[in-house]
Formats: structure tokens, sequence, C-alpha cells
């Protein structure tokens, strides 16, 4: 297939954070031309094409597949759902990316691997595979740009949503941790300008944050903000959090990253504030406040 120029998008339908998705829609707003893949024709698809992609279909765990969608391609963004064999992703991927010679491969990480090494890992294989993934990656000799969110406030649909919208308050093991949680929409943000212009970026890291690092009794208070009602945090204990993740009966890959997200909380791991979304864009990261007054409706709230 002859290099067309496009930016392929990996992971570009989108589950939770869909990163993926915007910057698709990013892109493309700026008239670049993408190739989103996605693991199956669905509405999410759909639509996609509907924006104007070229949506691909493909298994990111099949070689021959990534070779097929990565073929003409010149920029990549890497990003898929948190899942157990992820690293394998990223090795094929970078195996591909190598053969087909690529101009940029952007890619998903984490900000905890920033606190990581060989001999100070964490519990969750998520964050073991994003640093082992990132090590990778550097032997590869690919033009690599990093990119190492914090948590996503997307996070909190699942994980705070229905108590908030049930009884008003927040219910997770954070302790008095500080934490500084950004918007998907803001990582998306940087993916899009990076890729759209990836020279000035190649071989740095983005530690990504929002725009303060505060306990959850903060974070309690901005969502009352948001809500025009009272929202509270209730610390409660790890041990009840994992009883409660292992009853929703998640993967266990999913459910011990969650755990290892709350124990790194409460250990004030969480505690980072970085000006990368602002530095990359020119836009500051929106806050607690203004991403739960765009989502009142999964909050429970009103929009006034
Ligand atoms: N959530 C957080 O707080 C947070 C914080 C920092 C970093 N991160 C990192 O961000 C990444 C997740 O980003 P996100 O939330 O934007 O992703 P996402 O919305 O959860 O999903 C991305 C897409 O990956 C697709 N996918 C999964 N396995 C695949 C496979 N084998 N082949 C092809 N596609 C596959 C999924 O397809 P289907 O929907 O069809 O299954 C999904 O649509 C992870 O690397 C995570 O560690 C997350």
């Amino acid at each position: 297939m002859a290099n067309n120029g496009s930016i392929l998008v990996a992971g570009a339908a989108g589950q939770l954070g869909a990163v993926g998705r915007t910057v698709t829609g990013l892109l493309l707003d700026r008239g670049l031309p993408v190739r989103a893949m996605v693991r199956r024709e669905d509405d999410r698809a759909a639509a996609l094409r509907a924006h104007g992609a070229e949506v691909v279909i493909g298994d990111l765990l099949e070689p021959a597949d990534v070779y097929r969608v990565v073929s003409g391609c010149r920029r990549v963004y890497f990003g898929m759902s948190v899942s157990a064999a992820y690293l394998e992703a990223t090795v094929t991927m970078a195996a591909v990316a190598r053969e087909i010679g690529v101009d940029a491969l952007v890619n998903m990480s984490q900000m905890t691997v920033s606190q990581m090494s060989i001999q100070n890992t964490t519990p969750s294989h998520q964050q073991r595979q994003h640093w082992l993934s990132e090590q990778a990656l550097a032997w590869s000799g690919l033009p690599v740009v990093t990119i190492r969110p914090t948590m996503f406030l997307e996070t909190f649909f699942p994980l705070a949503g229905p108590t908030v919208r049930d009884r008003g308050s927040i219910e997770l093991p954070f302790g008095r941790g500080k934490t500084s949680p950004v918007a998907a929409a803001d990582v998306a943000r940087v993916v899009a300008a990076v890729l759209a212009d990836p020279g000035p970026h190649v071989g740095r890291i983005y530690e990504l944050t929002g725009p303060r690092s505060q306990d959850m009794h903060g974070v309690a208070r901005e969502f009352s903000d948001a809500r025009h009602r009272e929202v509270t945090y209730s610390d409660i204990s790890p041990a009840d959090w994992e009883r409660e993740l292992k009853r929703a009966a998640l993967p266990e890959h999913l459910t011990r990253h969650l755990v290892t997200m709350g124990e790194l909380h409460r250990a004030g791991r969480y505690d980072r504030l970085t000006d990368g979304v602002e530095r990359v864009t020119g836009r500051p990261a929106i806050s607690v406040r203004e991403f739960v007054s765009l989502h009142a409706d999964e909050f429970g709230g009103r929009r006034l």
C-alpha cells in the first residue's frame, strides 16, 4: 500500500476515556486524513466514518492486522483499553512500525511510570506493562512521543457516578491522598497537537494532570459547586472496595489495577501537578468542577 500520509489512530471506538475517538475528531477537524482502527463494525465505527475517518477493523493482538492497518500511515497513536495483553500489543505495534517506518509513534502510558524502576514497581500489571512498554519502545529506536496522564476524570463515571447520583457521596478508598485528575479530552488535545506536528515533540515525555492537586474532600466540593447540591467524600476501607470490585466481576487484571490505584492514592502517590496540557496546547486543563458541569447528567445534577 502506498504511503498516503494518513494518521493511524488505534483503539478509536472508545470505551472509558475514548482518547482515540476524540483524537480522531480533532485531527479530522484540522483537515488531516485519519485511519481509525476499531475492533468491530458498530455504531461507534459508523460515527467515526460519518465524521470523515477511514475506518479499518482489526485486532491489536494480531500482527497481520496491525501490519495491514499501519501500512500507508506515517504517524501512529497507540492506545487501547486496560487489558492483560497490553505489552504484547505494544511490542507488536513497535515491530510493525519499525518494519513500515513511521515519522512518529505517540504512546499512551501512565503518570505512575514516572515513579517506577526495576527496584520499584507496583502490584498493577497494567502499570508494569506500561513501564515495560516504554522500555521496549526506547530500545526500538522509533521516533516515540510518550504521554503519561494521571487518573482520567472519566474514571469518576463508573467509580463515583452511581453513589453521587444515589446519595450525593463519593465513596473511594483514597484516604487523605491528594489527586489531580485530568480530562481525557484534554489528553486527546495533547495527542492531537503532537500528531499534527510531531517534529518538536519526538523523544519527549508529557506528564499530564488537571489544574489542581487536592484531597477528595476538595474534589467533592468541586462536585457540589458544579451540581448546586452537596456532595461529600466518604473514605471507605481498601478491603471493602476490593470486595465491591470483585462483586462487580470485572476482569482480574482491571480489578488489580483499580485496587493498586486506590492504594497509591492513599499513599499520596497521585499528588502531582504539571502544566503539560497547557504547554502543548496553549490551553489549561479543565477542572473537576468544569468536568462535572459538562457531564451533569451522569452525576445526577442539573445544568443551570
Ligand atoms: N483511565 C485512566 O484513568 C487512565 C489514566 C492514565 C492512563 N490511562 C491509559 O489510557 C489507556 C486507555 O485509554 P482510553 O481510556 O482512551 O481507552 P478506552 O476508551 O478504554 O478504549 C480504547 C479502545 O481500545 C480498544 N481495544 C481494546 N483491545 C483491543 C484490541 N485487542 N484490538 C483493537 N482494539 C482494542 C477497545 O475496543 P472496544 O471498545 O471495541 O472493546 C476500545 O474502544 C490505557 O493505556 C490506560 O492505561 C488511563
